[in-house]
Order: structure tokens, then C-alpha cells, then sequence
């Protein structure tokens, strides 16, 4: 999965039509602070959906050029503080172990959605997710003091997320659950939910949002529920990820789900996710 998707299995062009005829006013510029897979796949969809989008990573401006070009002119690259600046609503879709680099004082009075899961092989062990003192989210809020976090969109692989989107009433659309503690943030983004394709569940607080980490039911499988064959090189598999379709998975299978969830250990393991 360390690729960034491709053109393989897209919504059709009706849906993205669709999608774009049902853009609201809410949300007009969506900054995202990262710009990877998760980050590229949120802004395809915004700007399917007629939103303008302002890309950051880390490495600076001039290397999200080729991605730029691909999404045209309704997106720009700049640096993080000022994608924060400009979104109307900010994604952080960093690795976790960068969260304290966001840039707070851009985000201030800013709603932040948080995709972000705790991986200790790629984040570094972090002692209040460990011993359950905090969710990953209540930490990226703690660092953004004057923003609201809103958790969203972490429990969904990057493909199955550009793909799955389909307009408001579709028979075979999907929700995504959100948390956060405030409530006009969490209508904003249940809004832009709306707008970028997915119907919401709301399922609490950001104490709550363990509820939707790795290893919990919520998390991936239910959108993807193939199994990989064995056998498969690194390529192959690739390929395999990318051409296997995606399964819709509607606003009461997610209540379902979240209610069955019981809180282990924090923390995902990299091997699981790779299906090994
Ligand atoms: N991949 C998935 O399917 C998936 C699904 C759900 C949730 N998530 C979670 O969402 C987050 C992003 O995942 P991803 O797979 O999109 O990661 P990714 O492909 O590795 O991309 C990470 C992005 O973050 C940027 N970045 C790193 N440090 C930064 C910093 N300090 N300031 C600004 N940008 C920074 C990177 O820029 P540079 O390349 O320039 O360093 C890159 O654009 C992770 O926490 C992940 O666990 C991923």
C-alpha cells in the first residue's frame, strides 16, 4: 500500500458529475496538511466536487507540482502554515510522530479533521496512547489547543476512499464515522462528508474516537473485505489492492460495528496492514 493511487477502478464519471452538481457553499477551500496517499485521495474528491484544494508536505511547494498539474486549476501548493491559513477546513494526514509540527498558530480557531493512526513501527512508542490515557486524536488536540479537531477518514484505506464516494441518495453509498468535541465542527465536516461523497455517523467525543483505531471492527476491513492471495509478489499485490473493488458499507452496518468494538491495546501493527 506505499503508493500513491491511480486511475485503476475510479468512481464513474456520472458519479463525479453528481458529486460536483451537489458541491455546497460550506466548505470552499479545503487546506490539507500532508499531501501522501490519504491527503491526495481527499483532494481528487474535492475537487471532483468543486471545491478548491491547497496541498502542503514537508519536503516544500515545488515537489506537489506533478499532482498539481494532475488536479488543475482549482488546486496550488504552499508550505503547512499557509494551507492552514487558507482552508476554509484543514486535513492533518501526517504520520502521527510528526503531529507536534502542525502548525498551531495557523490552525488556530480553524476546524482540523484528523486522519491520523498510531503505527508504533512508523510513529515511535508514545506514552499516553499506550497506556490509554489519550486517543491519538485527544493528543493532536492538546497540540492544537485553539483549534477543533474532528477525527475523520482514518478508517479507510486511501483507495477505497476515492473510489467508494458517491453522491447524496445513491443506493450504494457509504458513511464514515466522525468524532470530536465540538459539535459545529463535526457539522462542518459531516457537511463536507457529504459534499466529497460519504454519509456520517457521528459516534462521540474524541474519547471516544479509539473506537474506530486500528484492530477495532470499524477499521479498513469492512470497505475492503478481500483477502489477498498467497503468493503474490510486491507488484502483484499492488495491483491486486488497487483492481479489487471496494464494498459500500452504509450508515447502520457503521453504528453496528461501532457498537461491538472493544478497546484493546493502542496502536496498529504495520505487518497486519500489509496483510502479511
Ligand atoms: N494510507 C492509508 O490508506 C491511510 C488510511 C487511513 C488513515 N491513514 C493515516 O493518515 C495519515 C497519512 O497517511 P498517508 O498514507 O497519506 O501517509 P503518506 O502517504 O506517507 O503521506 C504523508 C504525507 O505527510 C507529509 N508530511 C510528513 N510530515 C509532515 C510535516 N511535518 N508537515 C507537513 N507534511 C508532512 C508527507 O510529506 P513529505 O513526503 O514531503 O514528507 C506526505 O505528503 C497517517 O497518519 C496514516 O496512518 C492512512
Amino acid at each position: 500500500m506505499k503508493k500513491r493511487g491511480d486511475a485503476t477502478e475510479r468512481p464513474s464519471r456520472a458519479t463525479l458529475h453528481l458529486l460536483k452538481r451537489r458541491h455546497r457553499t460550506v466548505s470552499k477551500t479545503l487546506g490539507l496538511i500532508g499531501s501522501g496517499m490519504i491527503g491526495s485521495a481527499l483532494a481528487r474528491l474535492a475537487i471532483a466536487a468543486g471545491l478548491d484544494v491547497v496541498l502542503s508536505n514537508s519536503r516544500g511547494p515545488e515537489t506537489l507540482s506533478e499532482l498539481v498539474a494532475e488536479l488543475g486549476e482549482h488546486a496550488r501548493a504552499a508550505g503547512p502554515a499557509e494551507a492552514a491559513q487558507a482552508g476554509d477546513l484543514v486535513v492533518a494526514t501526517i504520520p502521527l510522530k510528526a503531529y507536534d509540527r502542525l502548525p498551531a498558530a495557523a490552525l488556530a480557531g480553524k476546524t482540523v479533521i484528523d486522519t491520523m493512526n498510531y503505527y508504533p513501527g512508523r510513529d515511535g512508542d508514545i506514552a499516553e496512547l499506550d497506556t490509554g490515557t489519550l486517543t491519538s486524536s485527544a493528543l493532536v488536540q492538546r497540540h492544537l489547543a485553539g483549534s477543533h479537531v474532528v477525527k475523520a477518514f482514518n478508517n479507510i484505506d486511501f483507495h477505497r476512499l476515492f473510489t467508494l464516494a458517491r453522491p447524496s441518495g445513491a443506493p450504494d453509498r457509504s458513511a464514515l464515522p466522525v468524532a470530536g468535541d465540538d459539535r459545529t465542527a463535526k457539522a462542518q465536516v459531516t457537511q463536507l462528508l457529504d459534499t466529497l461523497g460519504y454519509d456520517t455517523v457521528d459516534i462521540g467525543t474524541l474519547a471516544d474516537s479509539w473506537r474506530t483505531q486500528p484492530g477495532t471492527p470499524m477499521y479498513v476491513q469492512p470497505y475492503f473485505t478481500a483477502q489477498k492471495p498467497e503468493g503474490l509478489s510486491p507488484e502483484e499485490a499492488y495491483r491486486w489492492f488497487l483492481e479489487t473493488p471496494g464494498v459500500p458499507v452504509p450508515t447502520g452496518r457503521v453504528k453496528e460495528l461501532i457498537g461491538t468494538a472493544v478497546r484493546g491495546p493502542a496502536g496498529g501493527s504495520l505487518t497486519a496492514l500489509a496483510g502479511d
